[in-house]
Protein backbone atom coordinates (compact mmCIF):
# COMPACT_ATOMS: atom_id res chain seq x y z
CA UNK A 1 0.00 0.00 0.00
CA UNK A 2 1.50 3.17 -1.09
CA UNK A 3 0.36 6.32 0.70
CA UNK A 4 0.79 9.93 -1.02
CA UNK A 5 2.14 12.48 1.01
CA UNK A 6 3.51 15.66 -0.73
CA UNK A 7 4.99 16.54 -3.96
CA UNK A 8 8.67 16.14 -3.76
CA UNK A 9 9.30 19.90 -5.00
CA UNK A 10 7.37 21.10 -2.05
CA UNK A 11 9.36 19.54 0.85
CA UNK A 12 12.74 21.62 0.93
CA UNK A 13 15.68 19.29 2.74
CA UNK A 14 15.66 20.09 6.10
CA UNK A 15 11.70 20.02 6.42
CA UNK A 16 9.42 17.07 7.30
CA UNK A 17 5.65 16.67 6.94
CA UNK A 18 3.58 14.79 8.86
CA UNK A 19 1.42 11.71 7.38
CA UNK A 20 -2.10 12.14 9.18
CA UNK A 21 -2.99 8.51 11.17
CA UNK A 22 -6.32 8.88 9.29
CA UNK A 23 -4.22 8.48 5.85
CA UNK A 24 -2.51 5.24 7.38
CA UNK A 25 -3.51 1.14 7.65
CA UNK A 26 -3.49 2.56 11.77
CA UNK A 27 -5.54 5.09 11.90
CA UNK A 28 -5.36 4.69 16.03
CA UNK A 29 -1.42 5.00 15.22
CA UNK A 30 0.78 7.69 15.74
CA UNK A 31 1.31 8.71 11.90
CA UNK A 32 4.27 8.90 9.81
CA UNK A 33 7.26 11.89 9.74
CA UNK A 34 8.64 12.16 6.65
CA UNK A 35 11.89 13.80 6.54
CA UNK A 36 13.68 15.70 3.64
CA UNK A 37 18.00 15.39 4.14
CA UNK A 38 20.53 15.79 2.25
CA UNK A 39 20.97 12.07 1.59
CA UNK A 40 17.04 11.53 0.96
CA UNK A 41 14.12 10.94 2.28
CA UNK A 42 13.46 9.50 5.78
CA UNK A 43 9.94 7.96 7.42
CA UNK A 44 9.56 7.21 11.01
CA UNK A 45 6.38 6.89 13.50
CA UNK A 46 5.41 10.22 14.75
CA UNK A 47 6.07 9.78 17.96
CA UNK A 48 9.34 9.30 19.82
CA UNK A 49 9.73 6.49 21.72
CA UNK A 50 10.54 7.92 25.25
CA UNK A 51 7.10 10.14 25.97
CA UNK A 52 5.83 10.43 22.53
CA UNK A 53 6.50 13.38 21.28
CA UNK A 54 5.85 14.41 17.63
CA UNK A 55 9.10 13.91 16.01
CA UNK A 56 8.34 15.85 12.94
CA UNK A 57 8.20 18.80 15.18
CA UNK A 58 11.60 18.27 15.97
CA UNK A 59 15.34 19.45 14.86
CA UNK A 60 17.27 17.88 11.82
CA UNK A 61 20.71 17.66 12.13
CA UNK A 62 22.13 15.47 9.13
CA UNK A 63 20.09 12.12 9.13
CA UNK A 64 19.09 12.63 12.79
CA UNK A 65 16.19 13.76 14.47
CA UNK A 66 16.11 15.35 17.69
CA UNK A 67 12.82 15.00 19.86
CA UNK A 68 11.27 18.74 20.68
CA UNK A 69 10.86 17.41 23.99
CA UNK A 70 13.94 16.53 25.77
CA UNK A 71 16.40 15.89 22.85
CA UNK A 72 16.55 12.10 22.10
CA UNK A 73 18.34 11.36 18.94
CA UNK A 74 17.15 9.09 16.17
CA UNK A 75 18.92 8.36 13.30
CA UNK A 76 16.32 8.39 10.36
CA UNK A 77 17.97 5.70 8.15
CA UNK A 78 17.85 3.23 11.07
CA UNK A 79 15.16 4.11 13.68
CA UNK A 80 17.85 3.40 16.16
CA UNK A 81 18.10 6.30 19.12
CA UNK A 82 21.25 7.48 19.95
CA UNK A 83 22.04 10.16 22.51
CA UNK A 84 18.99 11.07 25.05
CA UNK A 85 16.39 9.69 27.43
CA UNK A 86 15.18 7.15 24.39
CA UNK A 87 15.83 3.80 24.65
CA UNK A 88 13.59 1.94 21.99
CA UNK A 89 14.09 2.39 18.09
CA UNK A 90 11.46 4.46 16.38
CA UNK A 91 9.86 2.39 13.84
CA UNK A 92 11.51 3.58 9.91
CA UNK A 93 8.88 3.06 6.83
CA UNK A 94 9.76 2.94 3.66
CA UNK A 95 9.64 5.88 1.37
CA UNK A 96 9.32 6.16 -3.09
CA UNK A 97 9.03 8.95 -5.51
CA UNK A 98 6.53 8.18 -8.02
CA UNK A 99 5.66 10.75 -10.32
CA UNK A 100 7.34 13.75 -8.16
CA UNK A 101 5.25 12.89 -5.32
CA UNK A 102 6.59 11.31 -2.35
CA UNK A 103 4.69 8.10 -1.36
CA UNK A 104 5.46 6.05 1.96
CA UNK A 105 4.76 2.42 2.37
CA UNK A 106 2.55 -0.06 3.78
CA UNK A 107 2.69 -3.42 3.38
CA UNK A 108 -0.95 -4.92 1.73
CA UNK A 109 -2.16 -6.49 5.03
CA UNK A 110 -2.72 -3.01 6.54
CA UNK A 111 0.59 -3.79 9.04
CA UNK A 112 3.12 -1.14 8.45
CA UNK A 113 6.05 -2.09 6.72
CA UNK A 114 9.16 -2.71 8.70
S1 LIG B 1 9.58 12.62 24.49
FE1 LIG B 1 11.24 12.48 23.12
S2 LIG B 1 12.98 12.55 24.39
FE2 LIG B 1 11.30 12.62 25.73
Amino acid sequence: MLVPVRALADLDPGDAVRLEPRFTPDPAGPGVAVFRTEEGLHAVDDSCTHQDAALSDGYLEGCFVECPLHAALFDLRTGLPGEGPARRPVRTHPVVVIDGMIHVEFDRAGEVAA
